[in-house]
């Protein structure tokens, strides 16, 4: 059977996972399924800050150089993951903030130089840049971070400023979770996203993660919030979909979770908007579900052994409909 890229490709969309690149250099049956089936990757974790600078001026691409090898050889586009985010931070950088030793000022340079050395180094090579993440709590609040303590809220138009003038050509994204359908959160972008381009500021893509569980239900209005973005002449993107539940797995609830992938894909297909449907890992054996959330797991396209589930054959159905 056709694998899930060869059906993509028909439906004029990407097809991506994120890709743990242990398991990408350890795990032969890892390295081929990610090959066969995908022709998008995201890292899972080597472009964060913390992978790529871990001490002071000191950059490591190596793991990030090493994903984008494997895609060039494989056909496939890379979605960069994330320039600028509150979590997984190198310890040199929130150690100077808390202890004083970096000031604003000196914090917004570190920004500016992280973001442009970055950039420039993966430019050309990456078609799709999580620019900014997670920066909203729910409540369409922007979130409490250092970056909002120390730089106030234009650090947002700053940091895509700087990304689009190091590779002009990417496509530049916010990216959150709990914004699948119409509600606080993706409201706030909503707002966010039409003021910062009606100020000129390149921002060209809103990507919804999509970690989804069975427990709390599918996300209402995801076509109707698609549709208001591509009303602001944006990109869309589904750029981390896993669907978890509470252990142990049944056919009951692996079936429900199967139809809360296909929701997601058939509103991206719907879309004009949406250029790419991204899982957050594809096999349970490397999920992050587990180890976060305490009695749930099994959120992926495949079991432990890459036995594919019903939720892969969903989106191979969607595909081929789409
Ligand atoms: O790098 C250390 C390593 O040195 C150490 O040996 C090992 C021992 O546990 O930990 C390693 O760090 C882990 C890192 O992943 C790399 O494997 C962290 O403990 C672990 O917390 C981290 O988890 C990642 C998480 O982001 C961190 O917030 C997950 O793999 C990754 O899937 C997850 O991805 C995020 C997206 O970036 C943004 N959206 C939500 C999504 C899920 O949380």
């Amino acid at each position: 059977p056709a694998p899930l890229r060869a059906l993509a490709d028909r439906a004029d969309v990407r097809i991506g996972t994120a890709v743990n690149m242990t398991a990408l250099a350890d795990d032969t049956t890892y390295r081929r399924t990610t090959a066969r089936e995908f022709s998008s990757v995201t890292a899972e974790n080597v472009m964060k800050w913390e992978s790529v600078e871990p001490q002071r001026g000191t950059y490591d691409w190596s793991k990030a150089d090493a994903l984008v090898r494997f895609a060039r050889d494989h056909g496939q586009a890379v979605r960069g993951h994330t320039l600028l985010w509150h979590s997984q931070l190198p310890g040199w950088l929130t150690t100077g903030v808390a202890d004083g030793s970096i000031d604003a000022a000196e914090l917004r340079g570190i920004l500016h130089d992280h973001i442009t050395t970055e950039v420039k180094h993966f430019k050309g090579k990456i078609y799709q840049w999580d620019v900014v993440n997670e920066v909203f709590n729910d409540d369409g609040t922007l979130r409490n971070s250092i970056w909002l303590q120390q730089l106030g809220p234009s650090y947002i138009a700053d940091a895509f400023r700087w990304a689009h003038a190091a590779d002009p050509k990417a496509k530049l994204f916010l990216n959150d979770y709990n914004v699948e359908g119409i509600n606080a959160k993706s409201t706030a972008y909503y707002e966010l996203a039409g003021r910062l381009r009606a100020e000129g500021v390149p921002v060209q893509g809103f990507g919804i993660q999509g970690h989804l569980g069975i427990q709390y239900g599918f996300p209402g209005d995801v076509s109707d919030n698609l549709a208001r973005f591509a009303g602001l002449g944006m990109q869309t993107a589904f750029t981390e979909v896993d669907v978890r539940m509470v252990l142990p797995v049944d056919a009951e609830k692996l079936a429900t979770q199967a139809t809360y992938f296909r929701g997601l894909l058939d509103a991206c297909l719907g879309s004009r908007s949406c250029t790419s449907f991204t899982v957050w890992g594809y096999t349970d054996k490397y999920s992050w579900v587990p180890g976060v959330f305490t009695g749930q797991g099994a959120a992926t396209l495949m079991d432990e052994d890459f036995v594919t589930k019903p939720a892969y054959g969903a989106l191979r159905e969607g595909l081929a409909a789409g």
